[in-house]
């Protein structure tokens, strides 16, 4: 699978783990940053990652931060963004089954790494589960992009 990944200074550890494992496992990895633990702003990242998500450049997007909550934020604000922010494997799986999540959002400061670990895997094998009542509320997600 082809991913994006990206996070701010407050999930720099994570991210550099996380892409770690995935290149591991034979999946291709766009790291979209940041790249130390230098103060940045986690719009920038989300931006990045889903963008590539929309052009359809990666299969799916994965972004980090702080909490998650921030970036998370973030991409939920480009059009064409589904971004679950997940703390359990469970969450992990329903935001691919039930959402059709595009993205994950994860926080280092609130998810153990093996956890986080746990939840990429969970995200990134999870397929959607295609059928009307899903496509149906995912289809009524997309009209509240134009209100
Ligand atoms: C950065 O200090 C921090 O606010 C950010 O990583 C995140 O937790 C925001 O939601």
């Amino acid at each position: 699978m082809k991913l994006g990944i990206g996070c701010d200074h407050g999930a720099y550890e994570y991210k550099t783990e996380i892409v770690e494992m995935l290149q591991e496992q034979g999946h291709e990895v766009i790291d979209c940053g940041c790249y130390d633990r230098k103060s940045v702003d986690y719009p920038d990242y989300a931006e990045k990652v889903a963008n590539l998500v929309v052009a359809g450049d990666v299969d799916l997007g994965i972004v980090m931060c702080g909490t998650g909550i921030g970036i998370s934020m973030a991409a939920n604000k480009i059009k064409g963004i589904r971004c679950g922010l997940c703390t359990n494997t469970t969450m992990a799986r329903l935001t691919r089954e039930h959402n059709d999540a595009n993205m994950l959002a994860l926080g280092q400061r609130t998810t153990g790494i093996e956890v986080a670990k746990d939840i990429v895997n969970t995200f990134v094998n999870t397929e959607f589960s295609y059928g009307e009542r899903h496509q149906k509320r995912i289809k009524k997600l997309h009209d509240l992009e134009e209100c």
